[in-house]
């Protein structure tokens, strides 16, 4: 059998694009705001992981001007090698201290970070716990040190005890999104760092989408939840909030330094490149100086979920600057998708595998530029759609 095979076998796509209902890889015509251009129309962007609306920032864009400038383009090796600049230095400086950790290592995406922090951490004669519902790339993590996996039921915390109880004998860590990627619920991280502290395990938070949208300060969830101090590992990205691209882990220096020297997604990868640099050290300072961004992507959220619970939709158990609508079938989420999309509103249509099977929803998220008059109209679309469609 040709190895090939599989892909000429994958037609799911083409059905979907022959019923005129594909959602995916629409091109943006150019910047990511609230409201932007896509395919020749305006549309309301409900599908942005732009938290703090910073992409289009005038100082944010003329600070990544200046630094490739300064430093062009790119840095062509690895942080190990020939792609440490100054400024990744003072990023990573002043990131560990906005999180009050010790200290800090990026990497050149979220998902790399994972993938390094984990997979350098859970090496053999290991024990990994992680929540069934985490990101993809923790559990790709999990698969590259060796360790043992052990999935506890989402947010599950009986579960997990029973799990630690099992498996005493071997150094662990138990691993969870802060807010849950696709559905916006929280880990009850102070109920996961007692376990850690019960059982002698470590906690690793991946808070791709609470640093800089959850918390007052925008520290992440574990600030939101008041126990900064008790998570052992936060990681992060800077594809969402920090309004470009990268990831980081941040904690102890032993273990970053740790991890800055032995992890191979950062070792045998080139470094972020100075714009990203430069744009997630200008986030930074406008977050410190603006906190109140963040509570505006929460307001944003908290206006659009209450009308489309009021409207009889199921907006499941988010707490952050995201709303899914849950609708169940596949074709149902991606004709709801297409009307939206021809009437002016973008969401994310999410199906299997990022959601269970018969969970398909659309995702939507929200930004600090999102004005309350946005917010309404996109809330008469889905009424006007949803009604059409008899979801509600
Ligand atoms: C929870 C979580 N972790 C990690 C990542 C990966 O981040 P990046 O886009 O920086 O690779 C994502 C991105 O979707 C995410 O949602």
């Amino acid at each position: 059998m040709d190895i090939f095979q599989k892909c000429g076998e994958f037609d799911r796509p083409a059905k979907v694009k022959a019923m005129g209902l594909y959602p995916y890889f629409v091109p943006l015509s150019g910047h990511v705001g609230a409201e932007m251009e896509m395919q020749g129309r305006k549309v309301i962007m409900l599908g942005s992981n732009n938290y703090l609306g910073l992409t289009d920032h005038p100082y944010v864009m003329e600070k990544a001007c200046e630094a490739i400038r300064k430093y062009g383009t790119g840095c062509t090796g690895s942080r190990f090698l020939n792609g440490t600049l100054d400024i990744h230095l003072e990023l990573e400086e002043k990131l560990a201290s906005f999180l009050g950790k010790e200290a800090c290592v990026t990497f050149s995406t979220g998902f790399q970070a994972n993938l390094g922090v984990i997979g350098t951490l859970g090496d053999r004669g290991t024990v990994l716990f992680i929540d069934r519902k985490n990101h993809a790339s923790i559990i790709d993590g999990t698969r590259m040190g060796y360790a043992k996996v052990v999935k506890y039921r989402h947010n599950d915390l009986e579960n997990l005890r029973h799990m630690l109880e099992t498996h005493r004998e071997h150094p662990g860590m138990i691993i969870t999104d802060g807010v849950f990627s696709m559905e916006g619920d929280l880990a009850d991280i102070p109920g996961l760092c007692d376990l850690g502290a019960e059982f002698g395990v470590r906690v690793m938070v991946d808070d791709a989408h609470g640093v800089g949208a959850m918390g007052a300060h925008g520290r992440g969830t574990s600030e939101h939840l008041g126990c900064e101090d008790r998570v052992d590992i936060l990681v992060g990205t800077f594809s969402k909030s920090f309004a470009c691209i990268g990831g980081f882990g941040a904690g102890p220096e032993p273990v970053i330094d740790y991890i800055r020297h032995v992890a191979r997604t950062n070792i045998f990868s080139a470094s972020l490149p100075p714009p990203a640099v430069a744009t997630v050290l200008a986030v930074l300072e406008i977050l410190r100086e603006e906190p109140g961004l963040v509570q505006k992507s929460h307001d944003a959220a908290e206006r659009c979920r209450c009308g489309l619970r009021d409207m009889g939709f199921n907006v499941g158990n988010s707490e952050a600057p995201i709303v899914p609508i849950i609708v169940g079938e596949d074709l149902v989420c991606f004709k709801f998708w297409k009307d939206l999309f021809e009437n002016g509103v973008f969401t994310n249509a999410v199906v299997s595998p990022a959601v269970d099977q018969g969970q398909a929803m659309l995702r939507t998220s929200y930004m600090a530029s999102h004005t309350p008059d946005m917010i309404d109209r996109a809330l008469g679309i889905f009424k006007t759609v949803g009604r059409g469609l008899g979801l509600i």
